[in-house]
């Protein structure tokens, strides 16, 4: 069977990105990496895709006359690139609703917080400011709606007295490091489906609430 072939975009570090390197090469995870975009020349997440040899491009917003021709554009590349499945993973851009369309159910996103808790930005400083106990990470299917697609998977961690946004950013990668190579597996092993509009399907059956990550499994 040949494997799935995984189109990954960045904006940042890449340690998300990183994690799906390493548990392809630990033999973990059977995909094939066909490229890395970024609309950020100087994204972290490119040297680590060049230095993976993964073929990577970049596609600066400024030129671009609207944000709807940027993700034309963008969706061309990947499109091109023959990949069956799209990962956002870190990258902070919005993308257009109807754009996006035809890699709805093929296209996931990692997001730092309970979904659907805290979209959008600033979730960790956000989730210590609401004074929670818990706090987490979710892949979600991508639709029009921002970080509003159908939650598969969360990693949920306790916040502790005297957290501070970064110790909590820092303490909830490591589990990101773990939900997003999960999450992408079960794809892989042809597991996992979205039957439109926003249920999760695994194994064949309708999920109604999302995965949990247990001592690096996903479990109900
Ligand atoms: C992660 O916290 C991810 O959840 C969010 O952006 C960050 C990306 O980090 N969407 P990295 O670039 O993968 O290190």
């Amino acid at each position: 069977m040949s494997r799935l072939r995984v189109a990954v975009l960045a904006s940042g570090r890449g340690s998300n990105l990183q994690a799906l390197i390493a548990a392809r090469d630990a033999g973990e995870l059977p995909i094939d990496l066909v490229l890395v975009g970024s609309d950020k020349a100087k994204a972290g997440a490119l040297q680590l895709a060049g230095d993976a040899g993964i073929p990577t491009f970049v596609l600066d917003p400024k030129a671009f006359a609207s944000r709807r021709d940027f993700d034309v554009e963008l969706f061309r590349r990947l499109d091109e690139s023959g990949a069956d499945v799209l990962v956002l993973a870190g990258f902070m851009r919005i993308l257009d609703g109807e754009v996006l369309k035809p890699w709805v159910g093929r296209m996931i996103n990692i997001h730092p917080s309970l979904l659907p808790k805290y979209r959008g930005l600033h979730t960790h400083r956000r989730a210590l400011e609401a004074g929670d106990a818990e706090h987490g990470a979710s892949v979600h299917y991508v639709t029009a709606e921002l970080d509003g697609g159908p939650v598969i998977a969360q990693a949920l961690i306790g916040i502790r007295p005297g957290d501070d946004e970064l110790q909590l950013a820092q303490r909830l990668l490591t589990f990101e490091h773990q939900l997003l190579p999960a999450v992408l597996r079960l794809i892989a092993e042809s597991r996992l489906s979205l039957l439109p509009p926003d249920v999760v399907v695994l194994d064949g059956n309708p999920r109604n609430g999302p995965l949990q990550l247990r001592n690096g499994h996903l479990v109900d």
